[in-house]
């Protein structure tokens, strides 16, 4: 017990509990739990709405899932939950409600944030939204010269570019394929120098995607769009309002930066970026896939919102998946976690998970300011399968690390590909299926050497199995499935972070770097003294001048 009456995790006797238990697992096999118990794959499968996960190819048994349960009931996971759900300021270093799950809420619903309902207001600005992207579309809005728009381009960085640039990937199929679309994130030149290539300005609408508006990246990409826009138009200033649209909930900024606010979609500092693209941050993928779609995407986030909330602890997905990380994070050392989608749709997934997931879980002290002495996030990552597998599964099979792993994958392939194209997902999928099973069975020296190989390479060609995935099936990837699995995702790092008793909401990590890069910039620029600076990167600093010619 703490000074404050809390107790520490690793003190709580469910904690210990489940230490114990691990010890008595030891080195049970996948293959032993599945002899002993051919019922759990049938158990321990949980369907949510258009999601079904399958979670019995994991290293524990229902003792375990029983431990785990209890470690969340001990924590408070369900309060902290319901908390959030009502408005509290469970973001408690910056002193705000975490009210994503409003963005998404029906019309008739009421929320509260400092005593105000919140859900009139977003869906004020979700009609808005609707009305600019009609607009678009049908060619009533058109640039300064009065050509029709036909390139967009989204300038953000964070969570105002991975989740609607991983949107627009992953919903392509479902786009108004007439229309171009570009996201530029990196404060690399050359990002926005190839994102403008072979763009007329005058059917260029640019989309500035910032919750801030203070963000260095945007602000000058922003900048220098603005430069190119107005150069190649040869106009003035006045140019701007039919090229520029603003997604922020910081609208002085906005207006000083040049756009008018009346071209300014609104979102709340109860919106965390990362958990911002069903905001008026998705704009770009609004008008991408057009508002009904949008919608519908929205109802999927609705969808596994009610189920978190509702649903009890053993059939309640994010609370499982979220309990199963911790079990490996903490006791089988796992530093890691891949996510592997089988949808090339998917290819930008992985990456704005670990947004999602690290910059909220990526923290080592408490809520109380206490240094933490269990594990936290795990370092998200992953790529497309079948592409992995030709590359790193090798060490997901032999390496010496466990690597709890999810294989995302949809019965269908998207509606537009050809016969013959689409006649390739049973192969796709095959690929899924094999992979799950061979990382949990695995192959026995036995079963290799009876296949009559040498026996000095029997030991190369074993396969130790025992390697935990979660597999997650669904008919296609719709915008519904798709707002269903960010949902399911959003919720398990809730869990974790809710156990870890850390605050998942805020970002303190990122701020020192962005202090030294602004402290360091006039070193390299105009060879500044920088006071204190430290021997290493002053040599960096000077080498980096001397071979830019400075
Ligand atoms: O620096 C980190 C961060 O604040 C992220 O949390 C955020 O998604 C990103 O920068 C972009 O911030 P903004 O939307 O304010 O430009």
């Amino acid at each position: 017990m703490n000074a404050d009456g809390r107790s520490r995790l690793d003190q709580l006797p469910e904690w210990n509990a489940l230490a114990a238990h691990r010890q008595e697992l030891g080195d049970t096999h996948l293959r032993e739990l599945f002899a002993q118990d051919p019922g759990r794959a049938e158990r321990f499968t949980v369907s949510v709405g258009d999601l079904h996960l399958d979670y019995s190819k994991h290293l524990v048994t229902d003792e375990t899932l029983r431990l785990l349960r209890e470690l969340a009931t001990a924590t408070g996971v369900a309060q902290l939950r319901d908390a959030m759900f009502r408005g509290e300021k469970i973001n408690t270093t910056e002193d705000r409600s975490v009210l994503h799950v409003a963005l998404r809420a029906p019309h008739s619903a009421v929320i509260e944030s400092d005593g105000k309902d919140v859900v009139a207001e977003i869906h004020a600005v979700l009609t808005k939204m609707g009305t600019f992207v009609d607009r678009i579309h049908s060619g009533e809005w058109r640039g300064h010269t009065g050509e029709r728009i036909k390139n967009i381009v989204n300038i953000g960085i964070g969570g105002s570019d991975l989740g609607p640039a991983m949107a627009f990937e992953a919903l392509r199929a479902y786009t108004h394929r007439e229309l171009e679309f570009r996201f530029v994130s990196n404060v690399d030149g050359a990002d926005l120098h190839e994102a403008l290539r072979g763009l007329d300005p005058a059917e260029t609408l640019f989309i500035v995607a910032s919750k801030t508006f203070t963000t260095i990246e945007t602000i000058t990409n922003a900048t220098s769009a603005r430069r190119w826009l107005l150069s190649g138009l040869g106009a003035g200033q006045e140019a701007v309002a039919k090229h520029f649209v603003a997604l922020s909930t910081n609208a002085e900024k906005v207006a000083e930066f040049g756009i008018n606010t009346d071209n300014m979609f609104e979102f709340w500092d109860w919106v965390g970026g990362r958990y911002s693209f069903d905001s008026a941050i998705g704009l770009s993928l609004m008008v991408a896939i057009g508002q009904d779609r949008f919608r519908e995407m929205l109802a999927g986030f609705h969808l596994v919102d009610e189920h978190f909330r509702c649903a009890p602890p053993e059939e309640n997905a994010p609370m499982l998946l979220g309990l199963l990380g911790i079990w490996y994070g903490q006791f089988f050392d796992a530093q890691s976690h891949a996510v592997l989608p089988y949808s090339h749709y998917l290819s930008k997934f992985p990456a704005y998970l670990q947004q999602l997931d690290m910059e909220s879980n990526g923290k080592s002290v408490d809520r109380e300011g206490r240094p933490v002495s269990w594990q936290t996030g795990p370092v998200v990552w992953g790529t497309p399968g079948t592409n992995g597998q030709h590359a790193y599964y090798q060490l997901l099979h032999q390496g010496t690390k466990t690597i709890p792993a999810d294989l995302i994958g949809f019965a269908n392939p998207v509606a537009d590909l050809s016969p013959k194209l689409a006649a390739q997902h049973d192969l796709l999928m095959a690929n899924l299926f094999a992979q799950g099973q061979a990382l949990a069975f695995g192959k026995t020296s036995e079963e290799v050497a009876a296949e009559g190989v040498a026996p000095e390479l029997v030991p190369h060609k074993t396969f130790r199995g025992n390697r935990p995935t979660t597999t997650i099936l669904a008919a296609e990837l719709s915008p519904s499935v798709l707002g269903q699995l960010i949902a399911l995702y959003e919720h398990k790092v809730f869990v974790q972070g809710a156990v870890w008793n850390i605050d998942s909401f805020d970002q303190w990590g990122v701020e020192l770097g962005k202090v030294l890069a602004k402290r360091v910039e006039p070193a390299l620029t105009e060879g500044a003294e920088v006071p204190g600076l430290d021997p290493s990167t002053a040599g960096l600093v000077a080498t980096y001048r001397s071979l830019r010619g400075r």
